[in-house]
């Protein structure tokens, strides 16, 4: 055994020792209780607002069925690799994003710095996430009375405008989101997380498939079909290749410590790669099945297909008005929408909890307060963004877009990066194999072997090119 691999094995032997007693044992850490229980939560982090509004529109946009091809090789190149390479921290460490490296690297303070910027990222994302989730659930609101039945996307516009400038009503919205997700996470991991995320999966594949049902029975469906899937690998540029690799980081919840932190709860049986893969396929089927109950509908009506933002708040009213049933079919996009949103919330809540209750010592209640209380308040100029703010720029954008610039372009790919050096060439081979083989218990080695290439060589150089593409060096 030779420099980092020996070291592991005394980090090991410390792991175990008294000090960590009370956190290793998984008796007294709150966890997942179930191999299902893992994959939902891990599914519901993973599935999000991305999958309505980012992937299906971007997968139009950008060459349909090759864009997707891309995605998926960003998927297994990248991504995958990653997501089990985090997972398999947290479980190691059985710790929050900053302490797991303690834990794994005692001696290298620097490393730390990964779960600081998750903890940072986690607080950022929020601020602008939970603005776009409280439109979405106004909207529930708005779509059942029937006020955004227009079948004209600039009216639609009109009033989404009005929504998003009022900053009585953006703020209340975000509030009522913070306090909702505030409320479940209070609960913990088994009994809040999980016993959520339990229910709330299905009810969001039921919901989805009602809309397909809808969208594919409409005259004209197969216009959208086509947008989607016929492949138009002219479309694919560089750029597009590096869109399709960020897509694959977001989605699936990556680089700033939420896999790791939920790791830390998966259950020592628990086959790390196959979930990982389970969750990666079903947050794959649930951005198609988005693709296909809205495009089809789009196309139906002859509406043009946006993106972001205007897709949901403008598009999708306008192709609902058009529809039979219309008020019931929008009433269960919204709320399907939110649903998406929970999980993923969650998840990013998670990352602070874990890092205040154990290192700082809060109790649970006190550390999800904290966290509320502080996106709340760096969320306000977010929410104000559109409004009274809008004006008020650094670096030539609002609180808005610089949040989600600074997380999405710089926070989550460095922290990516730097996860797949820890693990590359600190963490080890040997140690990786024994994990992610639940101790020589899965015949995987193979598969392990490929992994650990990836995570050293091909994931961290990928994943610079797109920060610095983000970064628009070139
Ligand atoms: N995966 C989520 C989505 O697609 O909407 C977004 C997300 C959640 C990103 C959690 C990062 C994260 F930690």
């Amino acid at each position: 055994m030779h420099g980092p691999f020996r070291r592991m094995s005394r980090i090991n032997q410390r792991c175990q020792s008294k000090k960590y007693a009370s956190t290793m044992n998984p008796s007294k850490r709150d966890g997942f209780t179930s191999k299902f229980g893992v994959l939902v939560a891990t599914l519901g982090s993973a599935v999000g607002l991305g999958n309505i509004w980012k992937f299906p529109s971007l997968t139009g946009v950008n060459g349909g069925a090759g864009f997707l091809l891309v995605y998926l090789l960003a998927t297994l190149m990248v991504g995958l690799p990653l997501m089990m390479a985090e997972t398999t921290l947290g479980r190691a460490a059985r710790a929050n994003a900053i302490t797991t490296f303690d834990r794994l690297a005692p001696r290298q303070h620097g490393w730390k710095l990964i779960g600081w910027m998750g903890f940072l990222s986690a607080l950022l994302i929020m601020a602008f996430y939970s603005e776009v989730a409280g439109w979405v659930y106004a909207y529930i609101f708005k779509a059942m009375s029937g006020e955004v039945l227009t079948s004209d996307p600039k009216i639609a516009g009109e009033i989404f405008g009005a929504l998003v400038s009022n900053p009585t009503s953006s703020l209340i919205w975000q509030w009522v989101v913070l306090g909702i997700t505030g409320s479940i996470i209070m609960l913990g991991v088994s009994k809040g997380i999980e016993a959520v995320t339990r229910k709330l999966m299905p009810v969001l594949y039921i919901l989805l498939l009602v809309l397909c049902a809808r969208s594919l029975t409409l005259e004209g469906a197969a216009r959208g079909l086509t947008f989607l899937f016929s492949p138009d690998f002219s479309k694919i540029t560089p750029t597009v290749v590096l869109t399709a690799f960020g897509l694959a980081f977001f989605k699936l919840s990556l680089g700033m410590g939420t896999m790791l932190t939920y790791g830390s709860y998966f259950r020592e049986d628990q086959n790390i790669p196959a979930t990982t893969t389970r969750v990666m396929l079903a947050d794959l089927s649930v951005s198609l099945l988005a693709g296909i109950a809205i495009f089809p509908a789009v196309f139906a009506f002859g509406f043009e297909p946006a993106a972001g933002p205007s897709l949901v708040f403008m598009t999708i009213p306008a192709v609902f008005t058009a529809m039979p049933g219309g008020i019931v079919f929008m009433t269960i996009f919204f709320i399907l929408t939110a649903i998406a949103s929970v999980g993923a919330i969650l998840s990013l809540l998670e990352v602070p909890v874990a890092i205040l209750s154990e290192r700082f010592g809060m109790g649970r209640k006190k550390a999800s307060t904290c966290t509320i209380l502080t996106i709340a308040l760096i969320g306000a100029p977010a929410a104000l963004s559109q409004g009274v703010l809008a004006e008020t720029k650094l670096f030539g954008m609002n609180a808005f877009e610089l949040f989600d610039f600074l997380s999405s372009n710089v926070l989550l790919p460095l922290g990516g990066i730097l996860i797949c050096l820890f693990v590359g060439w600190v963490y080890g081979l040997p140690e990786l194999e024994k994990r992610l083989s639940n101790e020589g218990t899965l015949d995987n080695r193979g598969l392990i072997r490929a992994v650990f290439f990836l995570v050293r060589y091909v994931a961290p150089l990928s994943i610079a090119i797109v920060l610095l593409h983000g970064l628009k060096v070139f």
